[in-house]
């Protein structure tokens, strides 16, 4: 079947949806987009200029999306700390919207991908793990880099942008009615990747390639 499928991941930080995001887009050979990356060079704009970060959403650059600044954890604070804001949501909604209308498919990966950007989405993803379980992986990929960190810390960061996530008004964090809870608490990448295709797989879809 050649059917190009809409492929939606949602779920908390440091679930695992980055990384089954990519591996799903090159599985299928489907254009991926983070949209969390759109809201980190938001908030780190902001940050960094004091300008407004509604004006700056309505004319992102792709030099914005380059600055190796944006995986830090404190851009990440940053990201949920605008995110919040209706209008900021509101000037990145159309981007993403034409990102998964093309032609060629997608694999979008977020918080609201499912919910609100693509509720027509025929593959809707809802990744979880423990908030122990993202935090003891966030801390290992942290020590690995060389940053000097403490567990608990890592843990308080998680849990705080967690909670202004699925509390704000605005898009919270909630899975969608049609979404496959995948919970990879005590999943390795591959296992979650095998889970997800498998659901994907049985919707219809399979690779075009090879
Ligand atoms: O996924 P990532 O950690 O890069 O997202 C950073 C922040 O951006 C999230 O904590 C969330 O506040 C915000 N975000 C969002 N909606 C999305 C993607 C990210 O509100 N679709």
């Amino acid at each position: 079947m050649t059917r190009r499928p809409v492929i939606t991941i949602d779920g908390p930080a440091g679930a695992g949806k980055g990384t089954l995001a990519r591996r799903l887009a090159d599985h299928f050979g489907l254009p991926h987009l983070d949209t969390g990356l759109l809201y980190r060079a938001v908030g780190l704009k902001a940050e960094k200029t004091g300008r407004s970060p509604v004006e700056i959403a309505a004319g992102l650059e792709p030099s914005d999306l380059a600055d190796p600044e944006l995986r830090t954890d404190g851009a990440g604070q940053a990201a949920s700390k605008v995110a919040v804001i209706q209008e900021v949501r509101a000037n990145l909604l159309d981007f993403q919207r034409k990102f998964a209308a093309q032609a060629a498919g997608a694999v979008l990966d977020g918080r609201d991908t499912g919910t609100i950007i693509c509720p027509d989405a025929q593959v809707k993803l809802f990744v979880t793990a423990s908030v122990e379980a993202r935090a003891e992986r966030r801390y290992r990929e942290l020590r690995a880099k060389g940053v000097d960190t403490i567990k608990p810390r890592v843990l308080a960061e998680m849990a705080e942008r967690d909670r202004r996530d699925s509390e704000r008004a605005a898009a919270p964090l909630k899975a969608a009615p049609d979404a496959y809870h995948l919970d990879t608490s005590d999943m390795d990448a591959d296992a979650a990747f095998a889970a997800a295709l498998a659901f994907i797989e049985r919707k219809g879809f399979r690779s075009s390639g090879p």
